[in-house]
């Protein structure tokens, strides 16, 4: 591995001022954007829809995750294409067919975005291995997905090495891990061998310097990844 990413999820930051938002991130170093598309259906919560991507795909060239908290992301797909991000990844646990799912992920590799499954904190990794060979990255969830600013769960950790071992044989691919990732947790997740780390809440805190987070959040989850035996 040797290097892990920081894609910024811009949900707890403030939505009066996108264009500062982004500037701060961006010169705090951060590798991505990772936006949080939430419903009020699949999660208990409404962020935004399309509209927003497409501003903040406007504002910023950093690589942009649309990660997809929505019931029916076939239906929508279309305009999450057309808004620009380079990552498009949906839930495993949504309520469309196996069949569906497949196309929506061809869709997206089609267009000529990275396709992605998330799972939640009780889903096993193995609800994504029929997927695999449509698959540029999974999101393992170290939070019941709905809203930022909740506590790290170290249970669903150890799904970033599953997911790596599942994503072998895919070049390119990467394992996203998001929910209460800071650099206080930054070091379990990189003992599992995470690409990258979704930072919310914690770039947002009154008092913090964002740019000294993104640096503390990366050095947490490289070394925790140094000291395992098969990178000795
Ligand atoms: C949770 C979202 C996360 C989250 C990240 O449903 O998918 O991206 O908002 O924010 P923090 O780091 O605050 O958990
Ligand atoms: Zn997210």
């Amino acid at each position: 591995m040797g290097r892990v990413e920081v894609a910024a999820s811009i949900t707890t930051a403030d939505f009066g001022n996108l264009y500062r938002v982004v500037r701060k991130l961006e010169r705090a170093g951060v590798d991505r954007l990772h936006l949080d598309v939430m419903d009020g259906h699949f999660v208990p919560n409404i962020t935004f829809g399309p509209n927003i991507v497409s501003a903040v795909r406007r504002l910023s060239r950093l690589p942009i995750d649309a990660h997809l908290m929505i019931s029916e992301p076939a239906r929508y797909l279309d305009r999450f294409i057309d808004a620009g991000p380079d990552t498009i990844t949906f839930h495993v646990e949504v309520l469309e067919s196996d069949e569906t799912k497949r196309e929506t992920l061809a869709r997206i590799a089609q267009a000529g975005r990275v396709p992605g499954l998330a799972i939640s904190p009780r889903t096993p990794t193995s609800a994504v291995s029929d997927f695999v060979n449509l698959l540029g990255l999974v999101i393992v969830m170290t939070v019941e997905p709905g809203f930022g600013g909740q506590h790290f769960m170290p249970e669903p950790a150890p799904k970033i090495a599953e997911a790596r071992v599942l994503l072998r044989d895919r070049p390119g691919s990467a394992v996203h891990v998001d929910g209460g990732v800071s650099h206080e947790t930054a070091g379990v997740v990189g003992r599992y061998g995470v690409d990258v780390c979704v930072v919310g809440s914690a770039l947002f805190q009154r008092g913090r310097d964002t740019a000294r987070e993104v640096q503390a959040v990366k050095r947490a989850a490289l070394a925790a990844d140094l000291e395992q035996p098969q990178h000795a």
